[in-house]
Formats: structure tokens, sequence, C-alpha cells
């Protein structure tokens, strides 16, 4: 493999097409008498819909059906993520079933058109009229009535080690800080899109899915008909980051469609987009460290609030990057929720991690700065030698090692650790570091087929997705060298819920579980060819274990000129192909391994002294995240993810009416993310340490680059202004 295509920068596969916009999306798939949705959202949090007045939307032109709860067909309610393998919904709550609203911002209404503009035009005729109840949609007033405890995949969120806060009251130093995160929304470039039909007793979706094997089966349940009747296709994805599951649209557009016996295309407005996918919970939290006179820590106390819906699974868990970060002597993590009336919380990129890291990673900045001492330096100080709540040891972690190189290459020695002393002109100049990690999962559910054929080509089907991160060139690499072919004579076939596998594109994990059922495949396949070739080939009578694949063939592992072509094979065999379909080995490595990905993020920030403006001058990641298996597309998730981070730091914010739970900023001019010009060079570099226990020698890239990167922000502006903000985003008003 060490001369194969794995490691290599190799441009992606799909690019030419998506540059030439021959890659079709889910709002782009062509259907015979397509119908046009628009979706009509409740004005209230809770209560009543009392009547619908439809007649002028019905009267409209091209109007094609206006469906309410009073028409809508009946439907099961749809199986909330994590309650079963499959379960893909935000929430099973009952939407256009009956006349009850459950946030602001739920769907009552639909109507199809025979054009976009006609939907549109014909839902801005309809007429609602509501009965209001009492509504808890405030952050505060929830908090007062009461919290209870939060759990994340039917575990407690909480873990105490020994007695943490009279560890804190006795140690030498001490930080007590609370932090505070705002709810984020979702914005995918690509909005949520669907094509649909019913065709006979089949659904056929085109979707933009990040779960497509789920989605299929959820929608399954809701109407009630069997899994394989539901077929979901899902080539090109326009960024997913934990939102491109099942929502409310796919539902409604699939039952519209059946209403009106017409295929329906519904794509969500920017605005439909805030008013029902999720996004990422509020949060609340403290963090406290006590640390002795050498700045080892005897205290970490990671507590706080979140929020969540009755009807959700989905607190914001972010106490799990603080489980694993550093070894102390006691230990208190614990998160409690509030319930309010909204739309359900979500994942979003590093659920957790994200702005964990930012009030754990703040608070070791505080630290440091409290014991004079290099943040790096107390960091490293503070290296567990073990998994400090499971005492697993780490599959491989070289955070240190991370740690080093970062700081050389971003030039750490020339800080000054003396806030506010650096001043060029009217701008405040100042660096800041923090640790961002992310967990390594496989998911159950992994598996393949794959069909070699006597021109000595591959083809590899799974259930898996392309969201722009490079699924699809990275795994045909694999495939290339692990079957010694050339890459042109891979074919990765993917996005589509009739091939084999149950594989997500989340949890930073979909790379291992391909690469786990590639290898399982092509394992099989090897046992099948050793099987045909009998006793008058080259490699007669070897084990698979005494094989190894190249030049288009097999050869004995230590004796390269016993080799035989894939052509030969088969031509003796008299087979023009053979298929082998295999699931990988149960995910047990993380039974026995304690595993993260992590990083070192370095910032440099310019804060206007008069305007307190702030500009992000330099950004680094260096990255251990095992072996990097093609380091251009690496690259580029390493940067969207910082690039998220820069938003997570100094701009998004989902603003709320908190007398009636309406998010007021459903849009890009009133929501912001990072465009160009707040975005500097973002430099990344990587360990490249394979480990051992990973499949491919690789852990997630995915998510991380998101973590760390809110503190990294935060303890720049500090070093720059001596100014601590402690509640995200980090906008000019709180520098002033
Ligand atoms: Mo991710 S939040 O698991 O798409």
């Amino acid at each position: 493999m060490r001369h194969g295509h794995v490691g290599k920068p190799v441009s992606r596969i799909d690019g030419p097409q998506k540059v030439a916009g021959k890659a079709t999306f889910a709002a782009e798939f062509p259907m015979e008498g397509l119908a046009y949705a628009a979706i009509a959202y409740s004005t209230i949090a809770k209560g009543r819909l009392v009547a619908v007045e439809t007649e002028a939307a019905e009267a409209a032109p091209g109007v094609v059906l206006v469906m309410t709860h009073r028409n809508a067909p009946r439907l099961k309610p749809p199986p909330v993520f994590m309650s079963s393998q499959k379960a893909a919904a935000g929430d099973d709550l009952p939407v256009l079933q009956d006349d009850r609203i459950h946030w602001n911002g739920q769907p009552v209404a639909v109507v199809l058109a025979e054009t976009q503009e006609q939907a549109d035009h014909a839902k801005s005729l309809l007429r609602f009229t509501y009965e209001a109840e009492p509504s808890v949609t405030d952050f505060a007033e929830a908090e007062a009535r009461g919290t209870a405890q939060s759990q994340f995949q039917g575990e407690p969120l909480h873990d105490a080690i020994g007695d943490a806060e009279a560890a804190l009251a006795g140690a030498r130093f001490r930080v007590d800080a609370d932090y505070a995160s705002p709810r984020h929304n979702h914005n995918p470039i690509e909005l949520h899109a669907v094509t649909l039909a019913w065709q006979g007793d089949v659904l056929r979706i085109h979707d933009a899915q990040q779960v497509l094997a789920h989605a299929a089966w959820t929608l399954s349940q809701v109407f009630d008909m069997p899994e394989e009747k539901v077929v979901v296709t899902s080539p090109f994805v326009g960024g997913g980051f934990g939102s491109k599951t099942l929502w409310r649209h796919q539902i409604l557009a699939a039952a519209a469609a059946k209403l009106a016996a017409r295929p329906v295309r519904l794509v969500l407005s920017r605005e439909g987009v805030y008013r029902v996918v999720g996004g990422r919970s509020q949060t609340e939290q403290r963090v406290a460290l006590g640390a002795d006179a050498e700045g080892r820590l005897e205290a970490i106390i990671h507590t706080g609030v979140t929020v969540k819906t009755a009807h959700n699974a989905m607190p914001e868990p972010f106490i799990l990057p603080t489980r694993s970060a550093y070894q102390a002597k006691t230990l208190l993590l614990d998160v409690q929720e509030v319930e309010l009336d909204m739309l359900s919380n979500t994942f979003m990129r590093a659920p957790g991690e994200a702005v964990g890291t930012f009030a754990l990673e703040s608070a070791m900045d505080e630290l440091a700065h409290e014991i004079g001492m290099d943040p790096i330096e107390l960091r490293i100080r503070n290296e567990p030698e073990k998994d400090p709540i499971s005492g697993l040891p780490f599959s491989s972690r070289n955070i240190v090692e991370a740690w080093r190189a970062g700081a050389e290459r971003f030039g750490w020695s020339r800080r000054n650790p003396t806030p506010a002393a650096v001043r060029d002109g009217e701008w405040l100049v100042g660096m800041g570091c923090a640790t961002a990690t992310y967990p390594y999962y496989r998911m159950p559910g992994g598996a393949a087929r794959l069909t070699l054929t006597q021109d000595g080509r591959v083809a590899v089907d799974l259930a898996v997705h392309e969201m722009g991160m490079g699924t699809s060139t990275v795994h045909t690499q694999v495939l290339a060298d692990r079957l010694g072919v050339p890459m042109e004579n891979v074919a990765f076939n993917y996005g589509d819920s009739r091939l084999p596998g149950v594989i997500m594109a989340g949890g930073s994990q979909q790379t291992a579980a391909i690469g786990a059922s590639l290898i399982a495949v092509c394992d099989k396949l090897v046992g099948e060819l050793l099987a045909l070739a009998g006793n008058d080939s080259p490699i007669a009578g070897l084990d698979a274990d005494a094989v190894v694949a190249r030049e288009g063939g097999l050869a004995k592992r230590d004796e390269p000129q016993r080799h035989e072509t894939y052509a030969s094979i088969l031509q003796r065999a008299q087979r023009q192909s053979v298929v082998v379909e295999a699931t990988p080995a149960r995910p047990l490595e993380t039974m026995h391994w304690s595993m993260h990905s992590h990083g070192a993020m370095f910032c440099e920030a310019r804060v206007n002294a008069v305007t307190g403006e702030i500009r992000i001058a330099r950004f680094l990641g260096s990255f251990d995240c095992g072996r990097i298996l093609n380091p251009k597309t690496a690259a580029s998730q390493f940067r969207g993810g910082i690039i998220m981070g820069l938003g997570l730091a100094l701009m998004e914010e989902t603003q709320f009416d908190e007398r009636n739970g309406r998010v007021m900023n459903p849009n890009l001019s009133d929501y912001h993310v990072p465009v160009h010009l707040d975005v500097p060079a973002i430099d990344v570099m990587w360990t490249d340490i394979p480990d051992p226990h990973t499949p491919m020698g690789a852990r997630g890239i995915g998510e991380i680059g998101i973590t760390g990167t809110g503190a990294a922000v935060a303890n720049a502006v500090f070093n720059a202004t001596g100014r601590r903000v402690r509640d995200l985003p980090i906008t000019l008003d709180k520098l002033l």
C-alpha cells in the first residue's frame, strides 16, 4: 500500500461533474408531471388551529392541492433518532394530523401548484386562526421551574470521581466561571429538498440525505409499508453537518403526492430550514478547575444546562470532550436539561464537543493565566496516560506531538503572555490556543457488495453518502490499493438505499464504517478467487493470508513472481464475474480502547481598540487523527470545520422572540456565517501516525475542526485585549 494511492492528494473524482453542473442534486431530478410545494408555518408556539380559510388559495392559478390537518393522510409517528438502529426523525410529534400546534414554525398547510411561484403565492392567501395556550419558550423561565438529568444515547450525562467541590475549594489555584452558547441553526448551502413520486406501491424519493437507509426505513414506518418499497437516492449532497436527515418536508411531500396523485418537488426556503430543521441547542456551562502549585489538576468540574423538547432525544452533550481531556484527581461532569415548546434540536457538527470545548478550553486558558504558566505547558502537564473515566488505554494519542509541531509552525514562542501588550496602530494583537477533540466511532451496520469482472474492473456497492467530503474519491483509492488495480478500474457506487449497508455519514465515522466493509468484502473476494484458481494456478494451494493483491491479480506475499491476474483466474474458471457480499466484524475496538481524534488549535486575532472589530489574522490546526488517507480532501475537511468554528466563535446566533418562541433571524442576512473576508489563510498539518486499532489506521476528521476553535479565538481575544468573553458569539459590543 505504501506505493499506492492511499495517502496521495488525489483530486475529487466527482469534481469535473460538479464544475460542469452535471452532478444532479435532490431538487434537480426530473420527474414527469411535477407539482411544486410550499409550506405554511404556524405563528404560535402552542395551542390549537381553530380555522383555516383555504378557498382563496384553492382558487388561485395553478393550484393542485391545499393540504391541512383536515385532509392529510393519516400517518404513523416517525421513529425518533436513536430509538432504534434505523430511526431518523428529529421528533415524533403529529404534524398535520390534528389541530394541535407544538412549536412556532410548525407546518400547518402544504400547497401544491404547477409552478413554485404559484405555490408560494397561493400559500400567501391562506388565513389561519389560532387559539394560543401558555407555552414555555424562555430558557431562564424554564430553568426556574427546575431541570432534569440529561441523557445521551441512553446514558445519563453524569460522571463523578471523588469530591471535586472539596478538591476545588482546597486547590492552590482556582478558576470557576460560567460560559454560554446560543442556539445555532443549520445553513448548508444546498437547501433541504426532495423530489418524489408514488410509483405503483413504491415511494421513490430523490433526497438530500446523510442517513439513507435510516430515512427509507423511517418513511416506511410513517406510511406503514414494507421497507423495500421506499427507495431513496441521494448521490450528491450540498453539505449536511447533521441536518440532512428526516424532517417534516419529506413526510409532507410524500403525503401530498399521495393525496394529489402527482410527483412532488419540495424545496425548503431558507426560512423553512429554520422553521422545520433542528439546530444546536443553547447551553449554560460552568467550568471550575483547581490546580496545585505545579499546575497539576486537582479538580475538573464541568456542569450546566441545555435545552430540548419533550419529543426529542438530542440535548447538547457538552461534557463529552471533558471526559477524556485531562488527568485530574477529582472530576464532576453533569448535564441538566429543560424542556421548551420549540422545534426539536439535532446533531450539528461535533454536537457536544463544539461548544463543550469552548467552555473547557477557555477555562484552561484562564487557569494558565492565573498560574502564570504557558497554556500549552499546562495542557501537556495534565496529559492523561489512560482514559480518566473508563480506565481504558488510548488506541493512539499523540496530542503532545501535535502541540509541539503546531507551536513551532505557528511561532507560538513569539506570543507575549501579558494581555493587551501588543499593538499595531489601533489594532490590539493576540495569540490563543486550545485543544480540539472528537471521538472515534464505528457504528454497526456496515456491509458492501463487490463485483469483479473478467476485464479486471471492480464495482463496489454500499448505501453511503457523498456530502462533499471526498468519500467516493478516498474509497476508490482504498479499493484500488487493496485489489491492486488502477483507480480508473474501480466504480464506487453509493447514494441509493437499495445498496447494502446501514451506514450514516455522521459522527465522523463513515470512513471507518466503509473501510471496515471494504476490508471484509475484499477478504471474501480473495477467498473466493483462491477457490476458483484451482490446482493449475501459480497461486494454487495458498492460504488467504499468504497472498496479496497486486498488478491486477493475486500473488504470493513473499514470492511475487507467483502471480495470476484476475482475468486469468476468471477465464480458467469460465466465469464472467465474481460477486461477493460481506459485513465487517462488529465494532468492538471502542470497547477495548479509548479512541479519539485530537488537535492543537492556534489563533492570532486582531481587535480594533476603537471599534471593537475582531479580525482573525491567522489560524493553524495541528491534528492527530491517525493516518490521513487523502491529504487534499482531508485538508478541506479540517479547514471547513475551522471555518464553521469561526462562525461559532464570532457570529452564529439564532435569535428568538422569547415571548412566543419564534425564530426572528431565519435568513442569511440576519444570521451571520463567515464569508470569504472573515476567513484568513488557514494552515493545517497533521501527525499522520496510523491508529493500530482502526480499519486503515484512520480516525474521523469531519467534525474535529469545529472543536477547540471557539476557545482558540476567545483566548486570542483575551491575549489581545485583556477582555474575557464567556458568552458566544464574541461580538464587538462585548469588547467595548
Ligand atoms: Mo454530524 S453532526 O454527525 O453530521
